[in-house]
């Protein structure tokens, strides 16, 4: 009887643009509950599509993963929308020693490969790819996760307009936990609940807040939170889904927060000028209050 290796899958390549092995395994960091890739042991699996991540460190790290788990005469399917870093997918499997097959439809680029017998410079990618010590921001960072190698514009601004905040809290999309550390800062919080989709960003934080009260949550936050009569939440909530802008998710990290607050309660948030978060807000909440606005950013404080 033939021996059938499992599968794996990383995101969620078109059907019509790759089949995804029946059964297989989900490594997206992006989608909670996922396996690990980095943990797979070697050689292990018969296929793998990957629905390649739009930055480049990102990219050929997963790349080089996905063939490292490869077993001998497995095949590994790497797509991407040419604008979105699929144009150089075949370039950078070439350079870690595979023959290409390279086929372009719906503005993707689709290319299949078998295992090289040695795969050169996997280590390399590898290496690059992953969790690393940031001297000039002065936390562990790992690229791919949200702003990983500086600190988001709207973030510093919030930063900087936070007051001392106390009780039970929440920082959602809390990325690797730049906006925690200042929020920890406060001796007068008692917990924070650091929600965000990325594990890497979960991962990161957890390392960069050696903080009892923080409390670290890999999740979803459009499938709902079980937090309760919290007494704050900040948020410099996500504008993609996927690499398209999509507001709807901005506004529902909001509903969110208004559900997981005490009457009374408040959300800070920043967010870019331009995103219509005014009406949601005041529809979910007592008092609205726009504290600032710079650099194309606006902050708000808003009781429930
Ligand atoms: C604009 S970033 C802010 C990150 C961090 N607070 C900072 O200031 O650097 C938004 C964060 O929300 C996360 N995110 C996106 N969609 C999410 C979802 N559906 N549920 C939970 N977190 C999500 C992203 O991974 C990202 O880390």
């Amino acid at each position: 009887m033939q021996d059938t290796k499992p599968s794996g899958v990383y995101g969620a390549p078109p059907a019509e643009l790759a089949q995804t092995p029946e059964g297989a395994t989900q490594f997206s960091p992006l989608i909670p509950g996922s396996a690990r890739l980095e943990e797979q042991p070697e050689k292990s699996l018969g296929e793998i599509a990957v629905l390649a991540p739009p930055g480049t460190v990102e990219r050929r790290y997963v790349i080089a993963l996905a063939l490292r788990t490869l077993a001998p005469g497995g095949s590994l399917t790497v797509l991407a929308p040419k604008d979105k870093g699929g144009s150089r997918i075949a370039k950078e499997l070439k350079g870690f020693g595979c023959e290409v097959s390279e086929t372009s439809r719906r503005h993707h680029r689709i290319c299949t490969v078998m295992r090289p017998s040695e795969p050169i410079g996997t280590d390399e990618a590898i290496a690059e790819g992953s969790p690393r010590l940031d001297a000039a921001l002065g936390l562990w960072t790992w690229p791919g996760a949200f702003s990983w190698n500086r600190i988001d514009p709207g973030s510093a601004l919030l930063e900087q307009n936070l007051p001392p905040l106390s009780g039970r809290g929440a920082d959602f999309g809390c990325g690797i936990g730049i906006l925690a550390r200042t929020i920890l800062a406060s001796p007068k919080v008692e917990s924070l609940a650091l929600i965000d989709i990325d594990r890497r960003a979960v991962e990161m934080a957890a390392r960069n807040l050696d903080d009892p009260r923080a409390l670290v949550r890999w999740a979803d936050l459009r499938s709902g939170t079980d937090l309760k009569g919290l007494d704050f939440v900040v948020m410099n909530p996500p504008f993609h889904d996927g690499g398209a802008e999509d507001q709807s998710l901005g506004q529902a990290f909001i509903r969110r927060a208004a559900e997981a607050l005490r009457p009374g309660g408040v959300l800070w948030l920043v967010a870019n000028r331009h995103l219509p978060y005014e009406a949601v807000l005041k529809s979910a909440f007592k008092r609205v209050t726009p504290k600032t606005e710079a650099a194309g950013y606006k902050i708000y404080e808003a009781q429930k």
